[in-house]
């Protein structure tokens, strides 16, 4: 057994997964997880989908200043390092990329990537600097790796669709590997926000997923999209959350806007509970 190896800059990745290819005569590729860290059972199910293709797995862990806002959680973001390294040991992951900020945006930092497309809308709307974030940290994890697989997850539906643009776009050998939502046993998709919840605020969290679904029978029994839509809206406010930012029906595909289930479709939700914004996704 191979001991979990910490890497801290581009150089010492690229050289280690380098040694990592070599090991085997190239023969079984490496799979990139990126995450920001405080990994939970979520981030896990990525590593194992990592597992099923590879032994090498890479995990990056990033809190990526990019994405967000100055009035975002970027200082208070759950950090721990010691924790992770050790899920990640039991998870049998191969090498961990841990950068400092100054390592992914050094002084004189001037480049972003932007994608438009499945970007547009929904976590735009209310988090514009969001993808442009994403998309930057992404894009230069992924061509820093230059991993055979990039695992993500579906958990973030949105940008899953941005992130297999990106690839798409600049031609990158990469292949994209989509991983379900993993929940709790009341189904609410786990999250490292989630450790932001009080003991109240955890119970009606526990109610989006709920609420999803009655969306999607409400739909699949004829109720019209607009009209499901804002049912769903009044019903996450009836259960306690404080706002919500949207809950809609897009095509599952690119995210446009459906006013029918013909084709495949995706019900996307995003509400606030005190200082917690959490967002949730099903398909319909
Ligand atoms: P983070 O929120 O740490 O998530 C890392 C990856 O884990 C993402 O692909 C996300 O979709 C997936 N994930 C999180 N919770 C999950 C759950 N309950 N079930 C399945 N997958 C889950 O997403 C990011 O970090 C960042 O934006 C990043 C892509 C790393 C760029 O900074």
């Amino acid at each position: 057994m191979t001991a979990l190896t910490l890497v801290t800059t581009v150089t010492e990745l690229r050289r280690a997964i380098e040694r990592l290819r070599n090991q085997d005569g190239r023969k079984d590729g490496v799979a990139l997880v990126p995450t920001m860290g405080a990994l939970h059972d979520g981030h896990l199910s990525l590593v194992a989908a990592a597992r099923e293709r590879t032994p090498h797995v890479v995990v990056s862990i990033f809190v990526n200043p990019t994405q967000f806002a100055p009035h975002e959680d970027f200082h208070s973001y759950p950090r721990d390092l010691e924790a992770d390294r050790e899920k990640l040991a039991a998870a049998k992951a191969t090498l961990i990329f841990a950068p400092g900020p100054k390592e992914m945006y050094p002084e004189g930092f001037a480049t972003t990537v932007s994608v438009k497309g499945p970007a547009a809308g929904l976590e735009s709307d209310f988090r514009p600097h969001f993808f442009d974030g994403v998309a930057t940290i992404v894009a230069k994890l992924l061509t820093s790796a230059m991993p055979d697989w990039a695992i993500f997850g579906e958990k973030d539906y949105q940008q899953l669709l941005v992130v297999k643009r990106l690839v798409r776009d600049l031609h990158l050998p990469i292949e994209i590997i989509a991983v379900p939502i993993a929940r709790e046993a009341d189904g609410l998709a786990m999250s490292s926000r989630n450790a932001y919840l009080s003991p109240a605020e955890r119970k009606v969290a526990g109610k989006l997923n709920l609420v999803l679904k009655d969306v999607i029978t409400r739909l699949r029994h004829g109720t019209a999209v607009a009209q499901a839509q804002s049912d769903g809206i009044a019903a996450l406010k009836e259960a306690g959350f404080d706002s919500v930012d949207y809950v809609a029906l897009r095509d599952a595909e690119n995210l446009a806007p459906v006013n029918n289930t013909d084709r495949p479709t995706r019900l996307l939700a995003a509400a606030r509970i005190g200082k917690t914004r959490l967002i949730d996704n099903m398909a319909v």
